[in-house]
């Protein structure tokens, strides 16, 4: 029998034919780095996240409005959010226009890829409101301009898992080539001291040369944590997270940082390090009870101290950022 099927081609905007002008978006949290793998790996949160609305508008520009505390810029260009935005409509050579809302915001510079998640969460949302022209692997570039914006430098370990969701891996900048990377069941334990680091300052600090013994032990543990998921294998995963490189320098801009990452690990982690550029640390854990358990563990090992802080738990979001609403 002959079917009369709709020809897509005949839609130049396809977005007049999902009629979808307004939507929410949800953007998750990321750990980056992975304690070895800087700039290269990183994976998505469940919580916490950001939240936006954005819709199309008729003014050619894109408009910011602020409902979250934290007082963002709204001047486009000085927004990641509207800078990512902008990358991307550029390459669409597209002049549409957009209305964004910021609705809940991860609180910057805690070390779980706030503004990965605000460029992310833009990219998405304008991505699906022109009717998906790119994938999500292809938002990635565009995202990263938001890293640039913020930090000065346009990495993709955050934006990447934002996007995509699970562990990624960012094996090339030039060209871009962002993996996929499997895992097994896994739960993270992320503590954050309310102390704000900039990734700018902290990444200033790191040294511009590395000795090769160290590059020696640094990439055979991201090998082996890259192995260790592909193949379920908690203890090499355990084994292969640690970061001989950035971690020893960072780790004197977080008060109490090797006593908290010891208490982690006496609770059961798998492994614990520096979540991004900081202050947020995180462990890895192999079930949502030890993951308490070390959430715990963490937790008082700050209180002691009176550092305030804020410790939750999650397993790996493997879905990335999704249309909230
Ligand atoms: N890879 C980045 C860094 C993540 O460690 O500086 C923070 O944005």
């Amino acid at each position: 029998m002959q079917r009369d099927f709709i020809n897509f081609t005949d839609f130049t905007d396809f977005t007049n034919f999902i009629n979808l002008k307004k939507i929410k978006v949800f953007s998750p949290a990321t750990v980056a780095n992975v304690a070895c793998g800087f700039d290269v790996l990183g994976f998505a949160l469940n919580n916490p996240g950001d939240e936006i609305s954005i819709e199309l508008n008729d003014l050619g520009k894109i408009v910011l409005a602020d409902e979250t505390p934290y007082g963002l810029p709204l001047a486009p260009e000085k927004n990641v959010t509207a800078v990512a935005l902008q990358s991307m409509l550029d390459a669409l050579k597209s002049k549409q226009g957009f209305n964004i809302t910021f609705l809940s915001k991860i609180m910057p510079g805690s070390g779980v890829g706030s503004s990965a998640a605000s460029s992310a969460a833009g990219v998405f949302g304008a991505n699906e409101l022109l009717g998906q022209p790119f994938t999500r692997k292809e938002l990635v570039q565009f995202a990263m301009q938001g890293e640039k914006a913020a930090s000065g430098s346009a990495h993709a370990d955050n934006v990447a898992p934002a996007l995509m969701g699970g562990f990624t891996l960012v094996r090339s900048y030039t060209p871009l080539d962002v993996i996929p990377i499997p895992s097994p069941q896994i739960f993270a334990t992320v503590v954050h001291p309310q102390i704000e680091v900039r990734t700018s300052d902290s990444r200033k600090i790191l040294r511009q040369e590395v000795p090769i013994k160290k590059a020696v032990e640094q990439w055979g543990n991201v090998a082996g944590l890259v192995a260790g998921l592909f193949t379920n294998d908690y203890d090499l995963i355990g084994r292969s997270l640690h970061d001989v490189i950035v971690e020893p320098v960072r780790a004197m801009l977080i008060p109490e940082f090797y006593a908290i990452k010891q208490a982690a690990l006496d609770a059961g982690a798998l492994g614990c390090s520096i979540s991004g550029s900081g202050p947020s640390i995180f462990a890895l854990s192999k079930t949502e009870k030890t993951a308490q358990k070390v959430a715990q563990a963490m937790q008082d090992g700050f209180n002691k101290v009176g550092i305030e802080n804020h410790v939750f738990v999650s397993p790996i979001n493997k879905e990335g950022v999704r249309i909230a609403e």
